[in-house]
Formats: C-alpha cells, sequence, structure tokens
C-alpha cells in the first residue's frame, strides 16, 4: 500500500488545526522509503508535518519538482530542522527565477544554493531524464513539447548572468508510481504542460497513466484548453483526477462533474492510499 500525504497546499481541508497557503509538498510513503516531494512556501509546511505526526527528519528522498518559492523554499525551514535525505533536483535547479509582471520583476527562486543544499543533504544528484527511486517510485525529467495549446506563459523568466530568457522549465520533475498494470503521476506544477508531461511518461514507462495528482496549472487555462486538455486526459485512460494548487477551481469543477472521472480533492491534510 502507497500513502500519499498532502503536507501543505492552497486549501483548508477537514482538519482545522492545519494551515494552508500558497504552495505544495507531499509525502509519499512506498516500498518502505518516505519520498518529499516538494516543500511548500515555507515553515508552515514543517508545522504542519507535527500536528500530521510524520517525522520529516525520517525522509529517506526528498524531489523538487522546480525551484519557484511555492514548492523549494519550504526546505530553509525543513533544514534547519534536521531534515537530511538524498535528494533530486532537476537541471537548471539553481538559475535566477522572475516573474515579469507591470513593468518589473519579482524573484520567484528557491531562496538558497548550491551549498546550502548540499550542507543540508546527504546527496544530490542531478536528474537528466529518469531516476528510480525505489522499486515502484521513479523521477522523470525533460519533456518534449508536443501539445501545441500548452505554451509556458511569457512572464515565467530566468537570469541567465547577463539577461532575462524565458523560463521553459526543462528542469521540471514529475514522481511517477507504478501500480502494477499502470501508472500515478503526481505532478509539482506542470509548467511544461500537463500533458506534455503525461504523454512522455506514459511513452518512456510503456505503460498507462490512470491516476494524476498535484498541480496541473490550469488555472489560467482558457475554457477551450481545459475541455481539450480535460478530453485529452480522458482519452489517454485517466480515470482518477486530484487536482490542487495551481490547478484553479474552474477546471477542479469542471472534473468533479465529470461523469468519466473520479475526482479527489487533495487539500491540506488529505490521505491517499494507492
Ligand atoms: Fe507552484
Amino acid at each position: 500500500m502507497i500513502r500519499i500525504i498532502t503536507l501543505m497546499e492552497n486549501r483548508a481541508g477537514g482538519n482545522k488545526g492545519l494551515i494552508a497557503e500558497h504552495g505544495l509538498s507531499f509525502l509519499i510513503e512506498a516500498d518502505g522509503k518516505k519520498i518529499l516531494f516538494d516543500c511548500g512556501a515555507g515553515e508552515n509546511t514543517w508545522k504542519n508535518s507535527r500536528k500530521l505526526n510524520v517525522d520529516m527528519n525520517s525522509a529517506d528522498i526528498l524531489a523538487f519538482s522546480h525551484s519557484h518559492y511555492d514548492h523549494a523554499a519550504g526546505f530553509l525551514t525543513l533544514a534547519e530542522k534536521g531534515l537530511c535525505a538524498d535528494t533530486y533536483i532537476g537541471e537548471g535547479f539553481f538559475e535566477e527565477k522572475y516573474a515579469y509582471r507591470e513593468g518589473g520583476y519579482t524573484y520567484l527562486g528557491c531562496g538558497f544554493g548550491e551549498t546550502f543544499l548540499k550542507e543540508h543533504s546527504r546527496s544530490v544528484t542531478v536528474n537528466k531524464r529518469s531516476i528510480v527511486l525505489t522499486e515502484h517510485c521513479t523521477l522523470e525529467t525533460g519533456f518534449p513539447r508536443t501539445c501545441s495549446f500548452e505554451q509556458v506563459p511569457s512572464r515565467f523568466v530566468k537570469w541567465d548572468g547577463k539577461e532575462m530568457c524565458r523560463d521553459l522549465f526543462e528542469d521540471e520533475q514529475c514522481l511517477v508510481i507504478d501500480l502494477g498494470q499502470e501508472l500515478a503521476v503526481i505532478a509539482g506544477c506542470s509548467h511544461p504542460g500537463i500533458l506534455n508531461m503525461l504523454k512522455e511518461i506514459s511513452r518512456r514507462q510503456k505503460k498507462q497513466v490512470t491516476v494524476v495528482l498535484g498541480g496541473t496549472h490550469l488555472a489560467e487555462a482558457e475554457e477551450e484548453r481545459m475541455e481539450q486538455t480535460i478530453g485529452e486526459m480522458k482519452r489517454m485512460g485517466i480515470r482518477k483526477i486530484g487536482m490542487n494548487h495551481c490547478s484553479g477551481t474552474a477546471a477542479e469543477e469542471r472534473i468533479s462533474r465529470d461523469p468519466d472521472i473520479s475526482y479527489i480533492r487533495l487539500s491540506v491534510g488529505s490521505c491517499i492510499f494507492l
């Protein structure tokens, strides 16, 4: 049995003692290991873990979906509290990330550098494509962009030392769980496009993805793109979706009404058993 606990998410759930804030963090217990996938934005991920009776310092593996603050900056507190795991990042994780809006740039990065990460990790590995973490869990990155309507918004940029350039999130990682005949995918923010990621994972692992959990970045999608995305997910064989974080309430409401999809609300404190 695999257990997936939502440690941090934008919305509160049934446990009113937990704190909800913009960000994402999951703890996955699989194959006798504890895998922390993302850390949320700040100290509240650690506070939630205490109330969820999760010992973060016993996490074996830490994987970051990408280095935006809402997924990675919570590591600053977790490291201070004693977390020291085998850590996995995508290539380009330490590039300086910004958003451009109304004539100005906002820093969106994780708030720490390579030295800090190495000081507070047992090991740091840069994933360039696929890494097997446990018998049933794999980290995937490097997603080709095959879907024409999934474009990264131009406001996401990075500083390359000389100038600002578009950030296409080549470093984004997904956690893939092998369920036997099929796959479950846990996504952080899906900046490369949720369909681009799911199709590539299915192609690489030669199995159908049937479960999708996490952030799908449909919050800004127009209705047409949302319908195209949901239609394609259904054609691919996806039958269970637990969206949260950047997925957007419109997409979540639409999916919750879909007769062909089993919808799970993934708020703070939600536990899923696969
Ligand atoms: Fe995010």
